[in-house]
């Protein structure tokens, strides 16, 4: 089920690709810098919600999704609030990355 799940996902992500990012090398970047925190789904990781004193917002809901790529980037190279940024990423990478972001709408 979860195979058949994952290639239905694979299909829909290289058939919607971004212009910029590659969602689908975005997600290996997201499960190895971002899944910690963040979750596989974006809904945020309690445990660590709790120890940052912070409300992580789901990746994926409409408040995240409203905002423009640049933004989004800009937070991971730059750090938002509780969230510092995001050590040994490329610019590529996080182009990748905010494609896959893009993926988690809900
Ligand atoms: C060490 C934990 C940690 C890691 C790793 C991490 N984040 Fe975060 N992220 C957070 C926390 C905590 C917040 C909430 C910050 C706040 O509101 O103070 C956040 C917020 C964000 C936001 C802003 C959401 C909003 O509130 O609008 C985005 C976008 C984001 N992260 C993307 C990413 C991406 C993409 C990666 C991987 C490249 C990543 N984060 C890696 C902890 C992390």
């Amino acid at each position: 089920m979860k195979v058949v799940f994952s290639l239905a996902a694979t299909f829909f992500i290289v058939a919607f690709q971004a212009a910029g990012g590659s969602a689908d090398a975005g997600k290996a970047v997201y499960d190895q810098k971002c899944k910690a925190c963040h979750a596989a789904d974006g809904a945020g990781n309690p445990g660590m919600a709790k120890m940052l004193k912070v409300t992580i917002k789901h990746l994926g809901s409409q408040e995240v999704q409203a905002k423009p790529d640049a933004e989004l980037k800009k937070s991971v190279t730059d750090g938002i609030g509780k969230m510092k940024p995001v050590a040994g990423v490329s610019a590529k990478q996080v182009d990748d990355v905010v494609a896959y972001v893009r993926t988690l709408k809900k």
